[in-house]
């Protein structure tokens, strides 16, 4: 995981999990520097770098209250939010909203409930859904946030959804334009990506399956 987003000269960091990923041994967490970092829940795959950059940075960490609570005891300044409730921010408004997951902290604490983000501003609004599996409370976005410019749905099943359920939370988040996450990169989540395209196009929506590393202006 991981996904550096520069929203409107904004940079925000999400789920950095750069040291131990065996898919970006070419990347370093010392190159990343974001303004804030966002965790969507506890898991190591998810957390990994929080520490290290942003006691680097001061980047400040926006998570649920127990994540927030358990980084700030290692000196990291953070945002607590918790699942329905939004904050403006200097960069625009995030709304943390329902994952149907797991979410222990890596040496164990609990870690709250996972969640995901839907983040706006007055320009474009999109939704980073964590690992989740498909849960009606996907059709609560559209009737609660601004309209969706595009979501990253985790689509390699086994921990998350797979692409199938993915392709239908994009109908129940009323979304086009998707990005894939959470594939391939161990075994148990590899998956086919043209099949994935083609359970996303016979909905006339766009699944974009990104290299590790590389960016896109959406
Ligand atoms: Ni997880
Ligand atoms: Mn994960």
């Amino acid at each position: 995981m991981g996904f550096m987003i520069d929203f409107h000269g904004h940079s925000l960091l999400f789920d950095p999990f750069i040291t131990g990923n065996p898919k970006a041994e070419h990347l370093s967490p010392d190159d990343l520097n974001p303004s804030w970092i966002l965790a969507t829940h506890g898991h190591g795959d998810h957390v990994a770098d929080v520490e290290s950059i942003a006691t680097r940075t001061e980047a400040k960490l926006i998570s649920n209250y127990e994540i927030v609570s358990w980084f700030g005891a290692k000196g990291v300044k953070g945002h607590p939010l918790n699942h329905g409730g939004k904050f403006s921010f200097d960069f625009g408004t995030v709304k943390y909203v329902n994952a149907i997951h797991t979410s222990s902290l890596p040496d164990g604490s609990y870690g709250g409930n996972p969640g995901g983000f839907v983040i706006w501003n007055e320009e474009s609004c999109f939704y980073f859904a964590g690992d989740t599996a498909l849960t009606k409370d996907m059709e609560l976005i559209p009737m609660t946030c601004p309209k969706l410019d595009f979501a990253i749905l985790p689509i390699g099943d086994n921990f998350t959804m797979g692409y199938e359920d993915a392709a239908i939370a994009a109908d129940m988040i009323k979304c086009d334009k998707i990005i894939g996450c959470h594939y391939d990169t161990f075994g148990y989540i590899e998956i086919d990506h043209n099949k994935a395209k083609e359970a996303f196009a016979a909905k006339g929506k766009e699944l974009i399956l990104m290299d590790i590393g590389a960016s896109i202006t959406l």
